[in-house]
């Protein structure tokens, strides 16, 4: 199998993707009150499963429900399936009482990805917020792997408290490096917080990127992308190099029953990830 390098690239998927392949959980991770890691392993053996930074696998809870979660882990350990997970319904919250050893049903890896490879050369601007952060971290992943093929590097993240900052560890040890710029915001700190407060999208005005050379990457909710994109517009970057994650209920993840369309698009195959000037019109209308 192979996988796609940008999210104009053909979706290539298992030979019959409609069949879930039983994984177990190898480890289960708290990241924050109501988000937690899981890493899985196919119950066959750990041959690798290659996905691309901004890819999604359908999780399958045995007698519960199949939710669509993006792949968090390290694409050059594509043996272990890592995926971060905010547990909100039902399908999430049986994702989250499962134990090591538990099994699983995974489809995939579906859908388009950052343009990390279009990225060479240029400056790269990772905008996250909240849970977001999980389908971005593959492509940092990939970038300071492959550090020398980028110009700076920025990432910029905005969590609702301390208490949901994601991934705190790695985010201190991405700070500590002198080759990449991470920012890391709040909407409402804590007495003990010494951190920034604000919206994400005010971290855009003075981050040191050329705009003229950046390519950006966006995941987050709606209305963080939309004032994302206009602060990275204000800025200079064209909507030709801003990317973006969408999300939409998914059922079938190949491109059939419809569940996913947004506009002409269907989120599962001509995404998730867009370039923006291609959703840009239908982008925040109610009716799409
Ligand atoms: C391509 C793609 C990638 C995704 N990646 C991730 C990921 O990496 N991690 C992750 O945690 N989630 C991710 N999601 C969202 C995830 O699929 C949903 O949270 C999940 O489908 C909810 O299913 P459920 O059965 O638990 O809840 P449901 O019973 O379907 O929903 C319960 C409640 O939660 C609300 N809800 C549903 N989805 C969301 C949402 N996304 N955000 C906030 N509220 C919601 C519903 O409106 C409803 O009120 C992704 C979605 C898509 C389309
Ligand atoms: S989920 Fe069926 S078309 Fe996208």
């Amino acid at each position: 199998m192979t996988t796609p390098d940008s999210e104009t690239a053909p979706v290539e998927v298992a030979s019959d993707p409609m069949r879930p392949e039983a994984f177990a959980v190898r480890q289960v991770a708290r990241e924050t009150g109501d988000t937690f890691t899981l890493t899985l392993v196919a119950m066959s053996g750990p041959e690798p499963r290659p996905f691309a930074p901004g890819q999604f696998n359908m999780l399958y809870v045995f007698g519960v429900g199949e939710v669509p979660i993006s792949i968090s882990g390290d694409p050059a350990r594509p043996e272990l399936l890592v995926h971060t997970i905010r547990a909100v319904g039902a399908t999430t919250r049986a994702l989250q009482k499962l134990k090591r050893g538990a099994q699983v049903g995974v489809r995939g890896p579906f859908g388009t990805s950052w343009p990390v490879d279009q990225a060479h050369g240029q400056d790269v601007v990772l905008v996250a917020g909240g849970i977001g952060l999980a389908p971005i971290r593959p492509a940092l992943y990939h970038i300071l792997r492959h550090r020398a093929l980028y110009g700076r590097v920025v990432l910029l993240y905005g969590a609702r408290t301390p208490h949901d900052i994601l991934y705190a560890r790695e985010l201190r040890e991405w700070r500590g490096r002198f080759d990449a710029e991470v920012e890391v915001t709040v909407d409402r700190a804590t007495v003990e917080w010494q951190g920034g407060v604000g919206v994400v999208t005010k971290l855009i005005q003075r981050s040191p990127f050329d705009p003229m050379s950046a390519m950006a990457m966006i995941c987050g909710p709606e209305v963080m992308i939309r004032f994302a994109s206009l602060a990275l517009e204000k800025r200079g970057v064209t909507t030709a190099s801003i990317s973006v994650s969408m999300e939409r209920n998914m059922k079938c993840a190949v491109g059939v029953c419809g569940h996913c369309q947004f506009g002409p698009h269907f989120v599962c195959k001509d995404g998730p990830v867009f370039r923006y000037e291609r959703i840009e019109p239908i982008f925040g209308l109610r009716e799409v």
